[in-house]
């Protein structure tokens, strides 16, 4: 059940890895699709996340809070953007209710495990010029 993923059951709280945070200009991210179109969605997001933003009418302030993710997530694994967490190593996806949930891929859950983390939670806020997010390891 999508709430099972925010709350810990009783007795099962995890503790805290890691904490990230991210803000993102949506113009800047707007200028870069403009320009680089497919290959920029292509090499940053993931598809699930492409599809989702780019099913919006106004899909940047979306893409960006999802780059901001990014940033999140690498600053909560302390390792920032690189060879060891890429912008493709995490993706956010919404829940039944809309609530936003990590995916990782291959990478990004070996660097989870490697923390002994079994979750990234995520949320996501934007406005029509900024997008922020917040990401927690557990
Ligand atoms: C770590 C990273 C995500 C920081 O993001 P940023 O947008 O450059 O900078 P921000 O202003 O958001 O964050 C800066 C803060 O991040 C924190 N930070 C830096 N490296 C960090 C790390 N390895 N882990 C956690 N936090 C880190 C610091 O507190 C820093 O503040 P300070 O310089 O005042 O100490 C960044 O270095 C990075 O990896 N960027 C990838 C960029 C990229 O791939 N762009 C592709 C464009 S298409």
């Amino acid at each position: 059940m999508e709430s099972d993923i925010f709350f810990a059951k009783g007795g099962t709280a995890g503790t805290i890895l890691g904490i990230g945070v991210d803000i993102v200009d949506v113009a800047r991210i707007r200028r870069i699709h403009e320009r680089h179109g497919d290959a920029f969605l292509k090499r940053v997001f993931t598809p699930a996340e492409c599809a989702y933003c780019m099913s919006l009418a106004v899909p940047w302030p979306s893409l960006a809070a999802r780059f901001a993710a990014k940033e999140a997530v690498s600053k909560a694994f302390g390792t920032g953007i690189g060879a060891e967490f890429s912008l493709q190593s995490v993706g956010v996806v919404n829940g039944a209710r809309g609530a936003p949930l990590a995916e990782l891929d291959e990478k990004g859950t070996a660097l989870l495990a490697s923390r002994g983390g079994s979750r990234v939670l995520v949320s996501l806020s934007h406005t029509a010029t900024l997008a922020q997010a917040f990401a927690v390891i557990v």
